[in-house]
């Protein structure tokens, strides 16, 4: 079975742990695209050219869920030769025989537009940052603006910018536990596999 689940919204905005959650629930691969740029940003010299040669090791570091790489993977992100240089992996990756969940920026816009489920998950960014604060610590002043800064520099960008696909269901995780938004998700899955099937 050909299943993608497109996983799009902004920095912490609880779409790692939804992507998780639904992949083991329905038993479907999950990739976390947001970890290819990280990988590209921290990898330094021309960011085309780590794009392109990107190996399993270099998503294996440890610091790619630092503030740094996340400011270094936005910035790369806005290349469109770094883009496109991942484009086929991640397109292969959701079409894979199984079922599929990928989480990013422009999954449900441009990987995948004829994913069977796109969601746009969000939150407001002062719960965004508050929950990324929990994660890396520090000065969570410092964290809001730096979920302001990816945000604008993510929505922004002339190339695939975040934006809700037409056809995305959003959930807005802003006064949601994590277990509510989960479920909301998976309900959207069930009923497209309904469909599917009959
Ligand atoms: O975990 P968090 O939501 O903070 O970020 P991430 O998903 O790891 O993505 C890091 C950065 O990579 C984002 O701010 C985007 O600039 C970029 N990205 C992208 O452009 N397209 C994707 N499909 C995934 C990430």
């Amino acid at each position: 079975m050909i299943f993608t689940v497109a996983i799009d919204g902004p920095a912490a905005a609880g779409k790692g742990t939804i992507s998780q959650a639904v992949a083991e629930r329905f038993g479907f691969r999950h990739l976390d695209t947001g970890l290819l740029y990280r990988a590209v940003g921290v990898k330094g010299g021309d960011p085309a050219a780590a794009a392109r040669n990107l190996t399993a090791a270099d998503l294996d570091r440890g610091d790619l869920r630092t503030l740094e790489a996340g400011q270094a993977a936005s910035r790369v992100a806005a290349l469109p030769e770094v883009r496109e240089a991942l484009v086929s992996f991640q397109r292969r990756f959701a079409r894979s025989e199984g079922g599929a969940v990928l989480d990013g920026r422009d999954i449900g816009t441009v990987i995948c537009p004829e994913a069977e489920v796109k969601l746009y998950v969000t939150a407001s960014p002062e719960i965004r940052a508050h929950r990324r604060w929990l994660e890396v610590g520090g000065d969570e002043a410092r964290v809001l603006a730096e979920v302001k800064e990816r945000d604008a520099r993510d929505m922004g960008r002339a190339d695939a910018p975040l934006r809700a696909a037409v056809d995305a269901v959003t959930i807005d995780t802003s006064s949601m536990a994590i277990d509510e938004a989960v479920a909301v998700a998976c309900a959207v899955v069930v009923a497209r596999l309904g469909r599917a099937k009959a």
